[in-house]
């Protein structure tokens, strides 16, 4: 019994050749994805608990000769049933809209057709965090973009200085953060901090640090894995100045859209095969 050779390299070739075009096919995708017709400024949003947010989406501006004449605009939640927001025909529709979104919602029309579907969010709650996907379809083309937004409660400290003592007041925190004290050469200072949380799992600050060079300008540092706020206070005589800044994280814990729905389309050519 000769196992016939010529069938085995015959089924590999066959094999490398899908392969080739599979990667090929791949390859393509990734790079018609250079400049797609939908895009966001802010893929992966820190929404201030209890504010309102902006979710950015833009699409394809019009451009002289191909203006756009028709153009609706859908706001989904990943996992969630109904829309977030649906704009068509000239007007919300709103018929289908999920209840938890109702009245905390908005486009900004007079923008729409400049290509500007980004929505507010008002009022954030933690349940708020999610992935929302805005899909476009206009006389001018479409397409949809991912943005994940994250959820946090963050505030810019105050600072106190008395008896040789400054002490720093942030009151809204989440998820708990942890707070360091520097001088000016980013060293880092024995502060004493202590956090309290409320009955809604927010943390409150307080920290102080002793003793107190007189004109010396200290850095805080208040911070989680989403966001961050940097103060530098300085001491002049008896009081204290400050300024805040507040940084936000960008890598995500979850597979951005663009290697997603790569992954879907090799997936989807296999099931094709
Ligand atoms: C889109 O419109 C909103 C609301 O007017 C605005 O805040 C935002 O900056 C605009 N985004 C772009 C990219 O123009
Ligand atoms: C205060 O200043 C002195 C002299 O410049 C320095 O040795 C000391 O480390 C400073 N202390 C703090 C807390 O910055
Ligand atoms: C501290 O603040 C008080 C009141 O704001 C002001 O009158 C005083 O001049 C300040 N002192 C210094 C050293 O800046």
């Amino acid at each position: 019994y000769a196992f016939p050779v010529f069938l085995l390299v015959r089924s590999m070739i066959t094999l490398i050749v899908l392969f080739s075009a599979i990667i090929i096919l791949v390859l393509a995708l990734t790079f018609s994805n250079v400049a797609p017709e939908v895009t966001t400024h802010d893929m992966f949003p820190v929404a201030n608990l209890g504010t309102d947010q902006l979710l950015t989406c833009n699409f394809h501006e019009s451009s002289g000769e191909s203006k756009i004449t028709r153009v609706s605009v859908t706001w989904e939640k990943i996992g969630m049933k109904g829309f977030v927001y649906h704009y068509s025909d000239g007007g919300p529709d709103l018929r289908n809209q999920n209840p938890e979104f109702q009245g905390r919602t908005q486009l900004f029309p007079n923008v729409l057709m400049a290509g500007n579907a980004s929505l507010l969010l008002r009022n954030v709650r933690s349940d708020d965090a999610g992935v929302y996907t805005c899909s476009i379809d206009s006389s001018d083309g479409g397409g949809k973009v991912n943005i994940q937004l994250r959820t946090a409660a963050y505030t810019a400290p105050t600072f106190i200085f008395s008896n040789d003592i400054m002490a720093a007041m942030a009151n809204r925190w989440f998820p708990k953060p942890t707070v360091t004290w520097m001088d000016h050469d980013q060293n880092v200072l024995p502060g004493r901090t202590s956090l309290t949380v409320n009955s809604a799992g927010i943390f409150s600050v307080v920290s102080t640090l002793q003793p107190i060079n007189v004109s010396e300008t200290y850095t805080l540092r208040i911070g989680n894995e989403l966001v961050t706020a940097i103060s530098r206070a300085k001491i002049t005589g008896l009081n204290v100045s400050w300024s805040t800044y507040f940084i936000f994280s960008t890598a995500s814990s979850q597979v951005p859209s663009t290697y997603l729905s790569v992954m879907t389309t090799v997936l989807g050519i296999f099931f094709l095969m």
